[in-house]
């Protein structure tokens, strides 16, 4: 019997994998698998990736904790690269585990800077294993946006559409998850978003966009709002930012930073900027930055989408409504 209590609710198919070789991984009799989702979304970069693993070997040969009460050079570096990446000019970032901690962090602040009680997200959006996101049944507000996929104004978004003014007005922040990962991965109508976002920030709320998944490259974007005309105010990111290391981020822009700072909010974990998941995050950037591979996914992505439209299937959909 295993050691390992399996609470995942998917049965473990291939029990003995030993080693990995890019996209590829190995049982110990030496049978090859094709990883297609890596992992859980977490290598864009590939296993055994040998940049990563030189930048992990020469990280751990100095220091790879030392406690959020200290500075450290490689932390700085990554911070200014996440900072880069998400456009977020005089603002910050804060290095955490995964993606449900940068969500949580996100979701606290912003309860703290609006004063405001409730989250509202699409019906379809996974934010996380954390149960403050798991359990909706109070202090969230839900909009269904599965009439808005198909709406003849889709690509305009009526703002008196009564969908829309049904949103309510202490709406702490909108969570966003761009490509909704437990729903099938569709991306919900740019007009719709942009108007959710404006109606939430005009009455003093946050977006905060969920960035776990589709960050880092994979829509052919650093992010996937960047396909989205909103100017979120977080941007949580994990899973590829650690190419199979567990490193998140929270990327905070400037106008919340300077509020935060001039408030009274604290939040503190043992692994908070660790310079060892910093050093995987910035070799993971530079990577994906020195290689062009944000045009490959976009090229790749565009040959595939083609392909899969060619096979005559009409529910197949471009890429965003
Ligand atoms: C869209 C999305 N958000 C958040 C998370 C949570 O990230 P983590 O599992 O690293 O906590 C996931 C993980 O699957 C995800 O797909």
């Amino acid at each position: 019997m295993s050691s390992i209590y399996n609470c995942t609710g998917h049965e473990l198919k291939i029990p003995d994998i030993v080693d990995s070789d890019g996209a590829w991984l190995i049982d110990r009799s030496g049978k090859r698998y094709l990883d297609l989702e890596s992992g859980v979304w977490c290598t864009p970069l590939g296993h055994k990736n040998q940049s990563v693993n030189k930048a992990i070997t020469r990280q751990i040969a100095s220091i790879s904790h030392v406690g959020f009460c200290y500075s450290n050079e490689v932390v700085e570096k990554a911070g200014e690269a996440v900072i880069s990446i998400t456009d977020f000019f005089g603002g910050q970032c804060v290095f955490l585990c995964s993606g449900s901690e940068a969500i949580e962090l996100a979701r606290q602040m912003s309860k703290h800077l609006t004063n405001k009680p409730t989250t509202l997200c699409l019906h379809d959006a996974y934010l996380g294993s954390f149960s403050s996101t798991i359990s909706r049944d109070s202090g969230w507000a839900i909009f269904d946006w599965n009439e808005c996929a198909t709406c003849p104004k889709r690509q305009t978004c009526d703002i008196e559409c009564p969908k829309l003014k049904a949103v309510p007005d202490d709406i702490a922040e909108f969570v966003f998850e761009p490509g909704s990962s437990g729903g099938f991965v569709r991306f919900p109508p740019v007009a719709l978003i942009k108007n959710i976002a404006e109606i939430v920030q005009s009455q003093g709320g946050k977006v905060i966009v969920n960035d776990v998944t589709t960050g880092m490259g994979r829509t052919g974007e650093w992010f996937g709002y960047n396909h989205y005309q909103i100017e979120p105010d977080f941007v949580a990111i994990g899973k590829g930012l650690g190419n199979g290391y567990p490193v998140s981020a929270l990327a905070i822009n400037r106008k919340a930073v300077s509020q935060l700072k001039s408030g009274t909010f604290k939040y503190m974990q043992s692994h908070q900027n660790d310079p060892l998941g910093a050093a995987v995050a910035l070799e993971v950037i530079s990577q994906i930055t020195r290689e062009n591979l944000i045009d490959r996914a976009a090229n790749l992505g565009r040959t595939f989408l083609k392909e899969l439209q060619s096979l005559g299937d009409d529910t197949v959909p471009d890429l965003i409504g």
